[in-house]
């Protein structure tokens, strides 16, 4: 563990070199590792522990797209790949990987198998922080952990491949074998730095991220200011280049680079006088949106909506059509065009 100074403020963080592969092998040689669900972030995160020499199988519902995927990734039926059911049975490190509504549909199914010593472990701090409304109480007996990747499963996968990390936050909700520590951080092996975090902590700030600048803000700000140029008479390649193009090609990759600051610094003295008057506008506006979110996250209500909307039997289906809704819209759609006219796309 090492202390960081961030900003100013002391935090408690695991980097990589503390935590060696070699450690990971040793605290992990005896366990089988049972990723259960094979959606988004399971592949990621059952691929990468196969090739770090761990003992993985994954259990995933079938028939299924998912199986069929799992499948061709190389997991074999009745060696690596089971039920969901068998999965748990056989795993002694239960990695509950399954969609948020389907970890409450699985419960009772993988409960039974958690017999004492196991760890169960998650990706989020979901399941466990919104108990009334899940119904995932783990027996006492078992280690109860968590890793949360900050990022995709796509780019958990991508930037393993390409041997660097991604930041993980970690938690340890019950220690019954006094090994739940070793075991976190065993299983967060390829993360960036790990950072210490609770499962209600986890969950509020991940849900509020989502629905707020990571995805929920950033698409409608982009929509509200890609309508204002439409509806002023701006083309939509003026529109799209001016909202999306700019930000995703040359500003947010010199935030990523060397700050918030530092983009402002490499952009012309009227963008930065600009840009320094508008940001506090705008924080103003939005404040009160983030406080009714974190409200919503903090009550329940999200998790309610939630479980409620993804537990329908044609969840995905409607995801779909929501998605192809704002695919097909003048915006996005300009944005596949602006895509393909990228100078590295036309030969
Ligand atoms: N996605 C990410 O990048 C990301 C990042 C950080 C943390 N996490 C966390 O990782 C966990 C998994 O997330 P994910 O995005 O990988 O989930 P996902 O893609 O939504 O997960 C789908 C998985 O759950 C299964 N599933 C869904 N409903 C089910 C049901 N009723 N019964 C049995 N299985 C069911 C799916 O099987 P079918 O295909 O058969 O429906 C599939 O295996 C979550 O706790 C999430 O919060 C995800």
């Amino acid at each position: 563990m090492t202390k960081i100074n961030f900003g100013g403020v002391s935090e408690n963080v695991v980097m990589r070199e503390e935590f060696p592969l070699e450690k990971a092998r040793e605290v992990l040689k005896n366990e089988t590792i049972a990723v259960i669900g094979y959606g988004v972030q399971g592949p990621a995160q059952a691929l990468n522990l196969r090739d770090n020499g761990f003992n993985v199988i994954v259990g995933q519902r079938k028939p299924s797209k998912s199986w069929d995927k799992a499948v061709k990734d190389g997991w074999k039926p009745g060696k690596t790949l089971f039920e969901v059911e068998e999965a748990a049975k056989k795993g002694t490190v239960i990695s509950y990987l399954l969609s948020d509504a389907g970890q409450i549909a699985s419960w009772p199914t993988v409960k039974k198998h958690l017999t004492a010593g196991k760890a169960l472990y998650f990706s989020h701090g979901f399941g466990i922080t919104f108990l009334k409304e899940t119904g995932i109480i783990p027996p006492k007996n078992i280690d109860v952990i968590l890793v949360a990747p900050k990022g995709a499963g796509r780019t958990v996968r991508k930037h393993f491949l390409e041997g660097r990390g991604i930041n993980s936050s970690y938690a340890i909700f019950q220690d019954s074998t006094g090994h739940a520590k070793d075991r976190v951080l065993a299983i967060g092996i390829g993360s960036g730095y790990l950072f210490e975090t609770t499962f209600k902590n986890e969950v509020y700030s991940d849900l509020t991220g989502e629905r707020g600048v990571l995805m929920g803000a950033i698409a409608g700000i982009m929509e509200a200011q890609y309508n204002l140029f439409r509806k002023k008479g701006h083309s939509p390649s003026e529109a799209f280049n001016e909202t999306v193009e700019e930000a995703t090609q040359s500003l947010i990759p010199l935030i990523s680079e060397n700050g918030m600051d530092w983009m402002f610094a490499n952009c012309s003295t009227t963008a930065q006088r600009g840009a320094l008057d508008w940001k506090g506008e705008f924080r103003k506006a939005v404040e009160p949106v983030f406080e009714k979110l974190y409200r919503s996250v903090a009550s329940g209500k999200e998790a309610r909506k939630v479980i409620k909307a993804n537990s329908k039997p044609n969840y995905r289906e409607k995801l779909g059509n929501e998605l192809k809704m704002m695919r097909e819209s003048e915006m996005w759609k300009t944005g596949a065009k602006v895509r393909e006219l990228r100078p590295e796309k036309i030969k």
